[in-house]
């Protein structure tokens, strides 16, 4: 028996947003359309377009001309949404729902020969559950976290560091005026991405990572010995997963299937930093701002080059898999490498060397 023609296919992007996303919502429709004369659907919200499916978005040559430089997802996301956990509100009390044979059924009622999932570990998860309930689907690797596995790079990370590094930059400038510590937060979850790239790139003076736990008291001997040498201000990056060494992570709160929400090391650092040093420090939380504004060139074209990829996929009919980075190349691999573990900051990797070699301090004993 012949296999079906594609005709109609759908993206969504689901976790949290992240540059780039526009670039591959765009590609997917122009390689869909112009390509192989495909019809393209956008998912809005993540999952959740497809349990209320009057969420439903059009992609046409026309809805996606000129969103290639624009932050964020034309079609919506969310960090929330597990339709196999479904979180509803019932007679005033919640309650956890497994949706997913609707995801599958409003997936058959709209159509759709497959579905492009664009996320990071969380979405690629929910993801493969929906590939072993029978959907044609591919991936599409993305986290400003860069902790995604069997991926060199995600889109969304460049764009980040590029925004952290401008942050540092800015900040030299008031923490060198007034002789401070500036003791700035950076996100990444439980990977040191974000905060070691940023790091370097901005020249910060001490990194902190969850990869590496940290005495404070080799980080206080590290500020003053600086200021021995001379110099009358510090910037310490600290990555929002770290932790001291024997102590725990700073969690904002921690939802019902465990998930943490991370947050706040910088705070509990900042006064102990001062107390020990006698420094005038401050705290500053990056935030959201490292997801938001215009992606980098190089997200622009691995946005764009995992957005064309991943419409081959699909003609090729090697669903279940995630486009990726190896070197210079974008491959297929399965969706399950991707969320078997997370990529983590090799400690006694390349960059961490690089960066002891130009001083900066990790605050453990290699310090
Ligand atoms: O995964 C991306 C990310 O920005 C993390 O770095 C951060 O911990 C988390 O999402 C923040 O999530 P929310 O948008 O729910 O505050």
């Amino acid at each position: 028996m012949s296999e079906k023609p594609i005709r109609r296919i759908a993206i969504s992007t689901g976790g949290g947003d992240c540059p780039g996303l526009n670039a591959v919502i765009r590609a997917v429709a122009y390689t869909a359309i112009n390509s192989f004369g495909w019809e393209v659907l956008g998912i809005k919200d993540s999952f959740a377009g497809l349990i209320y499916p009057d969420q439903i978005m059009p992609l046409t040559l026309e809805t996606v001309r000129d969103i290639l430089p624009r932050g964020g997802t034309i079609i919506g996301t969310t960090n929330r949404g597990n339709p196999f956990k479904w979180e509803r509100e019932k007679d005033g009390k919640k309650e956890i729902v497994d949706y997913s044979d609707r995801v599958m059924e409003n997936f058959a009622h709209l159509g759709l020969d497959a579905l492009i999932v664009v996320g990071g570990d969380g979405t690629m998860k929910i993801a493969q559950g929906f590939f072993e309930k029978g959907m044609p689907v591919v991936g599409v690797p993305k986290t400003i976290d860069n902790d995604l596995n069997a991926t060199d790079v995600t889109f969304g990370f460049d764009s980040a560091v590029r925004t952290a590094s401008e942050v540092l930059d800015k900040l030299r400038t008031t923490a060198e005026s007034h002789h401070r510590v500036m003791v700035v937060e950076m996100m990444g979850r439980h990977c040191g991405w974000i905060a070691l790239h940023s790091g370097i790139a901005g020249d910060a003076h001490v990194i902190l990572i969850p990869e590496i736990p940290f005495s404070i008291d080799r980080v206080s001997e590290h500020l003053l010995d600086r200021q021995r040498r001379g110099a009358n201000y510090s910037i310490v990056v600290v990555a929002e997963g770290a932790a001291p060494i024997g102590g725990d992570i700073s969690a904002i709160d921690r939802s019902p299937d465990g998930t943490v929400r991370l947050g706040g090391m910088a705070q509990k650092l900042a006064p102990i930093i001062q107390e020990r040093t006698g420094l005038e420090t401050r705290v500053m939380i990056v935030g959201h701002v490292q997801r938001g504004g215009s992606p980098t060139e190089f997200d622009r074209i691995l946005g764009t080059r995992y957005g064309e990829a991943a419409v081959h996929l699909i003609a090729r009919r090697e669903f279940g898999k995630m486009v990726a980075l190896k070197g210079t190349a974008i491959v297929g691999v399965s969706i399950t490498e991707a969320i078997g573990e997370t990529k983590k900051v090799y400690p006694d990797g390349t960059l961490v060397k690089v960066a002891r070699s130009m001083g900066i301090c990790f605050g453990d004993a290699k310090t």
